[in-house]
């Protein structure tokens, strides 16, 4: 591990006020969402979407780095150019999903263990050598009467940190993707509180197995009420329960924040994640940015729908959204700017 390295690219990362594009779903998922809109599922039409997304003309000047999976990861371009080549070329440094999913936790029903920690170093290795300079974890936890245990909490809290001494082992900057899950009624206090929890398990294992922090990205929710709780609160309520329940949970050498979207739409994301900055400005210790994949991808992903045709138009509305998340991680997003885009994207 070189520590400077590790800091220097977590750095890189989330500079001049960029963020990350999460485009790691995993094949089943991806094909999920393609079924959804009627495109053929099919490692042909997952590679010519992953295409549209890394060639899109500017996208470099709003994202730092892309999240790829393992099939994405030795794609080419139609050209033949390999897609890590496309994205080092354009100034976009390259990230790679390498957990292997969430895995039934034996004696917890419901609940789930992310696994992948067999053959890690090797991978780990094999991908650097491809160049990739990041990766990324998700551990999933869900809200539930009586959930999460703290079996949930401690395993994947422990995955994490495993996970996060193997990458920067092999000079990779960890992405360090504790979800707490937007499924269900509970109140936003409640995920505030297992949040806190989480968060602090986190990292008290990464300090247990010596994770170099300013060497890492931290990728959580937003702390958000569930999708069918009765209340809904306010952006800046949002706001303000997330960045406080961090303030408190994060050590500082952290090299950044960037979120997960989780489910909500990509307005929402963008305005929640504006309030945070806008809101607690010079409070900060660390950038506080964004690593969305539905909410930066699906607006693109809907006009695009297999349609060779459709590729420029989608390409628009992804760097439009790109955009907008830049706006937001200087407090300078507003809802203003989905009206002056929708000429252009309209075209
Ligand atoms: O693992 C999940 C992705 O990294 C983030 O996806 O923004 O759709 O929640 P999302």
């Amino acid at each position: 591990m070189n520590p400077l390295e590790l800091a220097d690219t977590a750095r890189r990362m989330l500079a001049n006020g960029k963020g990350l594009l999460a485009m790691d779903e995993s094949s089943p998922t991806c094909n999920e969402r393609f079924a959804a809109l009627g495109i053929t599922p099919s490692e042909a039409s997952r590679r010519a979407w992953r295409e549209l997304l890394i060639t899109a003309p500017g996208l470099a000047e709003s994202i730092g780095g892309a999240i790829l999976y393992d099939e994405t990861i030795h794609q080419r371009c139609a050209d033949g150019t390999p897609f890590v080549k496309a994205l080092t070329n354009a100034g976009i440094l390259v990230g790679i999903k390498v957990d292997t999913g969430a895995k039934a936790l034996a004696g917890h029903a419901g609940e789930k263990v992310t696994e992948g920690l067999d053959g890690l170093r090797e991978r780990l290795q094999g991908y650097a050598a491809i160049g990739a300079r990041f990766a990324k974890w998700r551990a999933v936890i869900p809200m539930g009467a009586g959930l999460p245990s703290a079996a949930c909490v401690v395993a994947n809290a422990h995955a994490l940190a495993r996970y996060a001494a193997l990458c920067q082992e092999a000079g990779l900057v960890p992405v360090v993707e504790p979800e707490v899950l937007m499924t269900g009624d509970h109140s936003l206090q409640r995920c505030a509180d297992v949040s806190a929890q989480l968060l602090h398990e986190v990292f008290e294992q990464l300090h247990v197995q010596g994770v170099l922090l300013e060497g890492m990205v931290l990728k959580p929710n937003m702390l958000l009420p569930g999708l069918n709780c009765s209340h809904q609160h306010s952006v800046d309520e949002v706001a303000d329960a997330t960045v406080t329940a961090l303030l408190r949970a994060v050590p500082a050498a952290v090299a950044g924040i960037a979120f997960l979207s989780g489910g909500q739409s990509a307005e929402l994301a963008s305005a929640r994640l504006s309030a945070m900055n806008r809101r607690f400005k010079s409070r900060l210790p660390w950038a506080l940015t964004f690593s969305f994949a539905r909410a930066i991808q699906q607006p693109a992903l809907e006009i695009w729908r297999g349609d060779p045709g459709k590729v420029a138009q989608a390409q628009r509305a992804l760097l439009h959204r790109a955009t907008c998340n830049q706006a937001a991680r200087q407090g300078d997003y507003s809802p203003a700017m989905e009206n002056q885009a929708s000429p252009i994207i309209g075209t």
